[in-house]
């Protein structure tokens, strides 16, 4: 008999279109689709082209037309301001409507954009789902990006609406996000007419009159608005995320096509029903946070936790298995790195022992390559399956997966297991040949992607098919290498181009280099990631200075590490720099970036035939010493 993955992936293979058309039952649609797939102008496709719903009606309004007002929709924990509350599904959709009739007395409508640079509170996700029942399409930017980052965002999502908060909380310390909204606002040739800011007790921002409104005042005289029917092709939101080159691309989802794959999700990869309780500990900011702490618990009637404090610090490594316990979590979700911290800080696991876990059915990783040692302490400690799995901003949601909702297969530690039904997974050579069982290559999806990923980026065709349609005919370039093996498991090796993965996330080097690069008593540079125990990745800049320049050096160091913070964000964790006479180059004047970052992590390279100096090579490595 054919087994229960097999028959969906063969059937999302053969028949996708009677596939996601089935899949899409689990969605309630304000006007039946009557196409399930347009694919008349490739490579771009539609998802249910002429569909209508609404993603807020889904995710909160449709679950209290069918009985479940009192259910727990979002749990709000948050050990650094010691607060835990809870919000029904009425409540959340009550707040969710009364802050979209604020959003609309501010003249936001359908197919506006509106920025949210929130920390994890309850209002951000809110704030998501106030745009999507109004049609308007949010772009959530990480709290720890720096002014100027927000700033390019600003400038080319042209948000008619800023919202924001006071401040966030890091562990013990208060980041105050106005002051770093109010300067990016400065630096942003796009300036939105209004900010709506959310005060908190922690730190009350000072507010700039007929710019900026109070968030809970507002909310008192505002009126509650209905769900605004959306084409299923219409914009729900725009996430920013480091691309091979040059600035942030805005990746861009659709509605219809999203509901229906991350509710699709719920049950066949995460093996959740309706009632039970999901936790990504991850950030709003980022597009787990997106995916799996607002859209798909809701979507298919769970209670998701937001979650505002750390693995580690908040107060000890104990932290999430007091949160599994206090909410009977049935799923957690977060990156190897909350894994590592926690494994580093209790590597017995003595304080797992404390805590009653049973609720706890599986644990989920993705976000970066899961050492195999990390999955395998997890398993041991906590005796569940653990399941890493693999995506990316542009998806949404999982390439690869082990679907333990069908089916679950043996693990293989680092190995992100099988593709998900609706991705057509290959891995091609330079030409563009599909490479034998066990070879590394260039991982590729072929065209069209399934639901929910993204099809183009935010006002930019060109810039979609530039960074991901170009290299090969027809299909979707990942920028991940990797390869498959002879049962047919994925195995995401590492990140071509210039993008490097810190603690999950996910920053390029190449920006990091141009911030070096402009400051006065630099020649050149190179940022490379170097391995870090903990956070798997760090970048590590190799600057040569002007000639001349011979005193000074430490301070220059402390500069360029504190422009990068300035300039990109605290989130970059841009610590190391060193110091060198000249960069290693080909003799046609590439620098040399991988072999640097092959010394850096002590591996062996080969000397690159066309190396125009070899010595420099002896000069990295002694420099290198003691440095990582
Ligand atoms: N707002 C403002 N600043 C933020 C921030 C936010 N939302 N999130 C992080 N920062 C700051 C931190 O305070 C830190 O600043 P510092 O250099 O002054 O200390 C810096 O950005 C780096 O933060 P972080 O990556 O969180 O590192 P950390 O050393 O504070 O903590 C871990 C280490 C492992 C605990 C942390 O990286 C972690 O929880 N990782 C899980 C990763 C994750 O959830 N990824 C999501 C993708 S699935
Ligand atoms: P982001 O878009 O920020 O989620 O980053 C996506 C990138 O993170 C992918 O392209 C991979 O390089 C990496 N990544 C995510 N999940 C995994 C995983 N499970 N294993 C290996 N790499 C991963």
């Amino acid at each position: 008999m054919m087994s229960e993955y097999l028959k969906n992936y063969k059937r999302s293979q053969e028949e996708p279109e009677a596939y996601w058309s089935d899949a899409a039952k689990g969605i309630d649609w304000e006007e039946a689709f009557t196409k399930v797939l347009d694919d008349k102008n490739p490579p771009f496709y539609k998802w249910f082209p002429d569909g209508k719903l609404n993603t807020c009606f889904n995710a909160l309004d449709r679950h209290i037309e069918n009985g479940h007002a009192q259910q727990i929709a979002l749990i709000y924990d948050s050990p650094v301001t010691n607060t835990i509350k809870r919000y029904s599904y009425k409540e959340l959709r009550d707040l969710t409507a009364n802050f979209s009739g604020l959003l609309r007395e501010q003249g936001v409508r359908k197919g506006d954009t509106v920025i949210i640079y929130m920390p994890m509170v309850p209002e951000a996700v809110i704030a998501m789902l106030a745009c999507a029942r109004l049609g308007a399409v949010h772009s959530v930017v990480f709290g720890g990006f720096s002014s100027n980052e927000l700033a390019s965002r600003i400038n080319d999502a042209q948000p008619k609406v800023i919202l924001s908060a006071s401040c966030g909380i890091e562990v013990n310390r208060i980041i105050k996000y106005k002051p770093l909204l109010d300067s990016a606002i400065t630096i942003a040739n796009h300036k939105p007419k209004i900010c709506i800011i959310l005060q908190r007790p922690q730190y009350e921002a000072a507010l700039i009159e007929g710019r900026d409104i109070d968030w809970q005042v507002a909310s008192k005289t505002a009126k509650a608005v209905n769900c605004v029917s959306v084409n299923a092709t219409d914009p729900l939101y725009i996430l920013y995320t480091s691309g091979t080159t040059g600035k942030p691309k805005g990746v861009l989802r659709d509605n219809g096509g999203h509901a229906v794959a991350l509710n699709w999700s719920m049950k066949n990869i995460y093996n959740m029903n309706p009632g039970d309780v999901f936790w990504s500990a991850s950030d709003v900011g980022w597009v787990v946070g997106h995916s799996y702490i607002v859209y798909a618990p809701l979507l298919y009637g769970c209670t998701t936790i937001l979650y505002e404090g750390k693995p580690v610090g908040t107060p000890d490594a104990s932290a999430f298995w007091r949160v599994i316990e206090t909410h009977k979590v049935n799923a957690l979700f977060t990156a190897p790195t909350a894994f590592r911290a926690i494994k580093g800080n209790d590597p017995d696991g003595d304080l797992i022992k404390e805590y009653d876990l049973s609720s706890l059915q599986s644990l989920f990783l993705a976000g970066e390559r899961c050492d195999p040692a990390t999955i395998q302490w997890a398993e041991k400690k906590l005796n569940i399956p653990v399941i890493d799995h693999w995506w990316q901003t542009e998806t949404g949601w999982a390439i690869t997966a082990n679907c333990i909702g069908l089916e679950k297969f043996p693990v293989k530690h680092g190995s992100t297991s099988k593709p998900v039904p609706g991705y057509n997974l290959e891995v091609l050579d330079e030409k563009g040949e599909q490479l034998p069982a066990g070879e590394m290559g260039k991982i590729v999806l072929k065209l069209p992607l399934p639901p929910g990923c993204s099809q183009t980026l935010w006002k930019n065709d060109q810039a979609y098919i530039d960074a991901y349609l170009s290299v090969y005919d027809g299909y979707y370039m990942t920028w991940d290498a990797g390869y498959i093996d002879e049962d047919g498991y994925v195995w995401v090796m590492s990140r071509l181009g210039d993008v490097i993965n810190v603690a999950g996330h996910r920053l390029s080097t190449g920006s990091m280099e141009e911030v070096l690069a402009a400051h006065p008593k630099v020649a050149e540079c190179a940022v490379i990631g170097v391995y870090d125990q903990l956070k798997g990745q760090l970048p590590m800049g190799l600057v040569v200075l002007n000639s001349g320049v011979e005193t000074g050096q430490d301070s220059i160091i402390k500069e360029l590490i504190e422009s990068v913070r300035h300039d990109i964000g605290p989130v970059a964790a841009f610590k190391k720099v060193i110091i060198l006479k000249r960069l290693p180059k080909t003799r046609s004047g590439k620098i040399l970036r991988s072999t640097m970052k092959k010394i850096a992590d002590g591996e062996t390279y080969n000397i690159p035939a066309t190396i125009d100096d070899v010595e420099i090579l002896c000069e990295i490595t002694n420099a290198l010493k003691g440095q990582t």
